[in-house]
């Protein structure tokens, strides 16, 4: 398969210690991309960038402070920034009338507050010669999902956060779209392992037609990569605001 080339293009990859992110830190330098990498988690992502021939920086996104030193410094690295790809985030499960106010705020901390400061961050550089921003939602946040409804609020939150974005830094021609996913990963493998063996077993079940292609999670290298590096080059200029669901069919809405 030929993938889009990114020759030059300057990009930081936050949740670069795991799954979507992992992927894209691997296969994005062969692509010609400069890349920084950015997760919480140091002997991870540490360690892929390193394999992967990438740059890597701590980073707490949920922390206004780590985020701006985190993103000024990869900019530094790169000498300017073209494309922030946002993919950190957490999904823990509660039954919606469990939910605590610590797991309230530890949730929309991570996935709302922290899209909104890697997004300032990128903005300063962005601004001056334009570029990409791709956030991470979930259909969670668009269907809602049982038994992650903060999680699901907190996506519903990237969603019109990204959207306002869109609308108002347009003046910049910087892009801001939403990347939708349904792709077999650790935070995947974590959601099942909390599931019952009979609720996993109908889970299962329930995949196999909720998925049209395939019937169950794509994978992250021949069903996430390619999209991503399309919408990480210049020929996604002209696209802003929009859900983009790689899903295998699963989220039929716009
Ligand atoms: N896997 C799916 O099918 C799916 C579906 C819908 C949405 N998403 C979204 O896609 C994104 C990537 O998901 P994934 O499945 O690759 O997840 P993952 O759990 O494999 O990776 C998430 C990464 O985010 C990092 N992270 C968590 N909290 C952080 C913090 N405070 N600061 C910095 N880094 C932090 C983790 O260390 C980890 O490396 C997430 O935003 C997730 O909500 C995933």
């Amino acid at each position: 398969m030929t993938l889009t080339q990114l020759d030059g293009r300057r990009i930081i990859i936050t949740g670069g210690a795991s799954g979507m992110g992992e992927g894209l830190v691997r296969a994005f330098p062969g692509l010609g991309a400069h890349v920084v990498s950015l997760d919480f988690n140091t002997a991870g992502g540490s360690a892929i960038a390193a394999e992967a021939g990438a740059h890597f920086i701590q980073v707490d996104v949920a922390d206004k402070s780590s985020v701006d030193a985190a993103v000024a410094a990869a900019i530094n690295h790169l000498g300017g920034l073209d494309v922030l790809i946002h993919a950190a985030g957490i999904a823990p499960a509660s039954l919606s009338e469990n939910n605590t106010v610590e797991l309230w705020h530890q949730v929309m901390n991570i996935n709302a507050l922290g899209t909104m400061l890697t997004n300032q961050a990128a903005f300063a550089a962005l601004k001056e010669n334009g570029g990409q921003i791709l956030n991470f939602t979930s259909a969670a946040g668009i269907m809602g999902l049982p038994n992650k409804s903060v999680y699901a609020a907190s996506k519903g939150a990237v969603t019109a956060w990204s959207r306002t974005i869109a609308k108002e830094w347009s003046q910049y021609k910087i892009t801001v779209n939403m990347i939708c996913p349904a792709i077999w990963t650790p935070m995947y493998d974590k959601t099942r392992s909390e599931m019952p063996a009979d609720v996993l077993a109908a889970h299962d079940e329930i995949m196999k037609s909720a998925v049209p292609i395939g019937g169950k999670l794509g994978d992250i290298a021949s069903d996430f990569v390619p999209v991503l590096a399309f919408y990480s080059s210049p020929g996604a200029n002209f696209m802003t605001g929009q859900v983009i669901a790689i899903d295998g069919g699963t989220l039929m809405v716009r």
